[in-house]
């Protein structure tokens, strides 16, 4: 990309939180991950770059800060703008990915990033160690170094597991997405696995109307 790619990207993405206000969206969520363009500037496995968005952290981080702080100046104050980053890439280098991405999230923070969903950066081929609940610790680690709530996902599948994530100080919020493709009811399951007062209302109002009505007939 030349510089001028460069900024006609960023204004891209000024462009889309725009037109996401417009449309009545009231979160708004950078893919920062898995990848695609924001962390293929972080990270080093993919950022040859020999200019002022290549080499040390400060330039491979450029890239999203400058795009974080312009967002931030259209989408409103009142609403989060949230990033999901891949802070680590299981390449065997774990200790010193995860210490950068702590430093950039600081300065995303400081440029008014609220919360950051931690992913995984898929930059490279290495192997994830799939496990449940694999990356809550990581992002247990993010939330008590930056001061950032944080959110996850990847193999998180029990409720009971997923609400004690929050309370014990880990997350601030749970992403779920293969549970849900299996099973659409998972929300309202939780609800009632977790004791929840009326269960069904986690669902939409038209369905949870509905669902009360049956079961109180
Ligand atoms: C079929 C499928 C397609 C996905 N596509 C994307 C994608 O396009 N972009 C992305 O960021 N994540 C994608 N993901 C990853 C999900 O965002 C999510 O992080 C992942 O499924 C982990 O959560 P889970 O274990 O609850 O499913 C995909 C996941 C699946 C299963």
């Amino acid at each position: 990309m030349t510089l001028a790619d460069i900024r006609r990207v960023q204004q891209d993405f000024v462009a889309a939180a725009k037109r996401a206000h417009e449309a009545g969206f009231k979160w708004l969520e950078l893919h920062f991950a898995h990848g695609f363009l924001a962390q293929s500037f972080l990270s080093k496995h993919s950022n040859a770059r020999d200019d002022a968005y290549g080499g040390s952290l400060e330039n491979r981080a450029r890239f999203l800060v400058e795009t974080v702080a312009a967002v931030r100046q259209v989408w409103p104050e009142e609403f989060p703008l949230t990033a999901r980053l891949g802070v680590l890439e299981f390449d065997g280098d774990d200790g010193a990915n995860l210490a950068e991405s702590i430093d950039v999230l600081k300065r995303l923070k400081a440029h008014g990033l609220d919360l950051v969903d931690v992913g995984i950066g898929f930059s490279t081929m290495s192997p994830v160690p799939w496990a449940p609940n694999m990356l809550v610790p990581v992002a247990g680690q993010v939330r008590s170094e930056t001061g950032l709530p944080v959110a996850t996902s990847w193999l998180i599948a029990d409720a009971k597991q997923a609400d004690g994530f929050v309370r014990d100080g880990q997350l601030d919020l749970v992403m779920v997405a293969r549970r849900l493709l299996d099973n659409p009811h998972w929300p309202q399951q939780a609800a009632r696995q977790l004791g929840v007062a009326k269960p069904s209302w986690v669902l939409p109002t038209p369905y949870a109307y509905w669902l009360e009505s049956w079961a109180a007939a």
